[in-house]
């Protein structure tokens, strides 16, 4: 099996669609999840699933991202993962750290890429009036929400959408279009999926 390892920031609903995903004849199998956030929710939804879990707090770091990057590359080199998934992971990596895992790194971005990227992105697509939103799985390169996309799912924007329901929506197909895409690019296919 390709093992994956999963960075997260928060609640981790993306990293448990892909934890539960890798299962029977799965090609690969979670191997780590990683957070910035001791207290981060999804670390303890790992942990119950019996995944090994570790954190480095970026906070004492003080936007020394650099120094911040050594001590998280110490767990995930341990870990050894062919695969690592950004889900949720909200820290922006260097260049550096990005090269280390050129070409076997993912990202899911809450947004139709190449259009909005970096935060608040379905306030802004409300806000354009854009008739439809989604989500994007891609491979991960120095620049922020770039690189190839493998797989986008698209979700319409209705009439008086708030932007807490329409990332409810969003969220939905989040968990069916990234588990999609670990499972055809563990496997070494990089055709784009296209959702619904
Ligand atoms: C997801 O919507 C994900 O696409 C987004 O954060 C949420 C994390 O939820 N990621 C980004 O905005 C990356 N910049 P989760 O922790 O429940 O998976």
């Amino acid at each position: 099996h390709k093992r994956v390892a999963i960075l997260i920031s928060g609640g981790g609903s993306n990293m448990v669609s892909l934890v539960d995903s890798m299962t029977g004849d799965h090609p690969a199998r979670p191997c780590l999840v990683l957070s910035n956030d001791a207290n981060a929710g999804g670390l303890t939804k790992a942990a119950e699933r019996g995944i090994p879990t570790a954190s480095v707090d970026h906070r004492p770091f003080k936007g020394d991202r650099a120094a911040f990057e050594a001590e998280l590359l110490k767990p995930l080199e341990e870990a050894q993962p062919d695969i690592v998934c950004l889900a949720g992971f909200m820290r922006v990596l260097t260049g550096g750290f990005v090269s280390r895992f050129q070409g076997r790194m993912l990202n899911i971005h809450p947004s139709l890429l190449p259009k909005y990227k970096g935060l608040n992105t379905h306030a802004r697509a409300i806000e354009a009036g854009d008739a439809e939103h989604g989500c994007s799985v891609h491979e991960v390169t120095a620049a922020l929400d770039d690189g190839p996309i493998l797989g986008q799912a698209r979700v319409d924007i209705e009439p008086g959408d708030t932007s807490e329901a329409l990332a409810a929506r969003v969220l939905v197909w989040e968990h069916k279009l990234y588990p999609t895409v670990l499972r055809r690019y563990a496997s070494g296919d990089r055709t784009p999926v296209l959702l619904p």
